[in-house]
């Protein structure tokens, strides 16, 4: 409110895509997805996913844009202003908190992509068995500089581009990147599916087990359409408040989102081929892409290039999310706090990076560190650095519920209709489902899962 100065925009259709998409495709689609889908066992978890995605992910980020275009502000300040005198505000709060918590580990998992750009470079791959490559990539989260060094690299250029501000910084970036990483995942996803052994890794996509679908799974299901999708954290309402007013915001939510799945699921057809034709288990875990990949460069003709242009591309895919992540907080502490940007940008990434490579310890010399957290009915003991993983998915639903309950229930209808429809320009056609779906559906599904998971109902 202090320094009231001119919004940027996104300058057009295709910048909105881009930057939107670029948020939204990240480390969640590519690192995320295959690991947690391993874990939980495969098809049934993703059919779990997409139905979270269509029923409450493509809502809720509509409504996250409907707040943020409105209001042209930032993630607190567009429920101030939309709603003033009211504790809704509150729940921009939360997204800012949510925002700190998971650039912090975002980052440390970046500066592992960045590790792995080196390798790449280094042709440090070749020659190596499934379980040296295995092995190296524990032994290298688990030392106490090395993480850290790459993650202080990746954040001060995340910082650098959200200095640069929304439209130089963000968008021209995306626009390029986005489209390449595509065609390289296409190419793995050939050279996978044709490994001997494959068919396995495709039964374990395709053939759903429901006998496998526990709550939890269920709740990191909905959880990761919230990760994946950049929601419950007041993103996409920053995003949308950068959208010009005669934009299709409708239109641009089902976009995104179909762009983000497509991913995610040609990230898991790249993988689990791989990790089945190589006989590593599915369930293990966050190296998971680590550790397959670069058995399947191994594998291929250009191998240590491909593996180059991959690891580049999924730091840039990082990239362009964790940009997405700072923004969020940045245009907070700009617009509320009244701090300019530059200031804004580097005291906020400096404590973030700083909480980051304190949490990375959790996978090293503070492994034997154990919080426990409520789930499942059950403390759990867990380490920092999943900890921390484990409460994002946690805040980004109720961050969610929130924001949908705003748009249902907070807003006047003719507002929200007039904000989908570009006051007419557009039809809004499924208005009504749209309407039941941020009301009752999406609140109601949100909060089941979320109860029923802390405390252990339904098993
Ligand atoms: N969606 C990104 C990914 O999949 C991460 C991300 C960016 C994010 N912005 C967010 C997650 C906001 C939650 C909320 O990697």
């Amino acid at each position: 409110m202090v320094n009231q100065i001119k919004r940027e925009n996104f300058s057009g259709k295709l910048g909105i895509i881009a930057a939107a998409a670029g948020s939204a495709i990240g480390l969640g689609n590519i690192w995320k997805f295959p690991y947690i889908t391993g874990v939980y066992g495969g098809s049934a978890f993703i059919l779990v996913y997409l139905f979270c995605i269509a029923l409450i992910g493509i809502p809720v980020m509509l409504s996250e844009f409907i707040v943020g275009r409105n209001a042209q502000k930032n993630a607190v300040g567009s429920f101030k202003k939309i709603a003033p005198g009211t504790p809704w505000f509150f729940t921009g709060f939360i997204g800012v908190i949510a925002a700190y918590v998971i650039l912090s580990f975002y980052g440390i998992v970046a500066g592992w992509t960045l590790q792995y750009v080196f390798l790449a470079i280094t042709n440090q791959f070749s020659g190596l068995t499934p379980d040296q490559i295995g092995g190296n990539f524990g032994a290298f989260i688990s030392k106490p500089g090395l993480p850290i060094f790459w993650q202080v690299i990746f954040m001060a250029v995340t910082a650098s581009v959200v200095i640069g501000g929304v439209k130089k910084g963000i968008e021209r970036f995306s626009k390029i990147l986005m489209p390449i990483l595509l065609v390289i995942i296409i190419i793995l996803v050939f050279r996978s599916v044709t490994l001997k052994g494959a068919s396995k890794g495709l039964e374990f996509l395709l053939k759903p087990d429901f006998s496998k679908l526990t709550v939890p799974a269920i709740l990191s299901a909905l959880g990761h359409a919230f990760f994946s999708l950049s929601l419950g954290m007041g993103t996409m309402i920053t995003y949308g408040s950068y959208i010009k007013k005669d934009e299709n915001l409708g239109q641009t939510a089902i976009q995104v989102t179909i762009a983000d799945t497509l991913i995610a699921l040609l990230a898991g057809f790249a993988i689990f081929p791989a990790v089945f034709a190589f006989g590593i288990e599915p369930s293990a875990g966050p190296g998971l892409v680590f550790v397959t990949l670069p058995n399947v460069f191994n594998q291929m003709p250009f191998g240590a290039f491909f593996a180059l242009l991959f690891f580049v591309l999924l730091a840039v895919a990082a990239l362009t999310s964790s940009i997405s992540i700072l923004e969020c907080v940045v245009a907070y502490t700009d617009e509320e706090l009244g701090w300019d940007r530059k200031k804004s940008t580097v005291v906020v990434a400096l404590t973030i990076t700083i909480l980051g490579a304190i949490l990375s310890q959790g996978n090293g010399i503070l492994s034997s560190l154990k919080i426990p957290f409520l789930i499942g009915g059950k403390f759990e003991m867990m380490n920092i650095f999943d900890w921390f993983i484990t409460l994002s998915d946690q805040m980004l639903p109720v961050g969610g519920l929130l924001i949908a309950l705003f748009v249902g229930w907070g807003m006047k209808q003719q507002m929200v209709k007039d904000e989908v429809t570009s006051n007419g320009k557009f039809s809004f056609r499924l208005y009504p489902i749209f309407n039941v779906l941020v009301k009752v559906v999406a609140p109601a599904a949100i909060a089941l899962v979320f109860l029923s998971s802390i405390f252990g109902w339904f098993k």
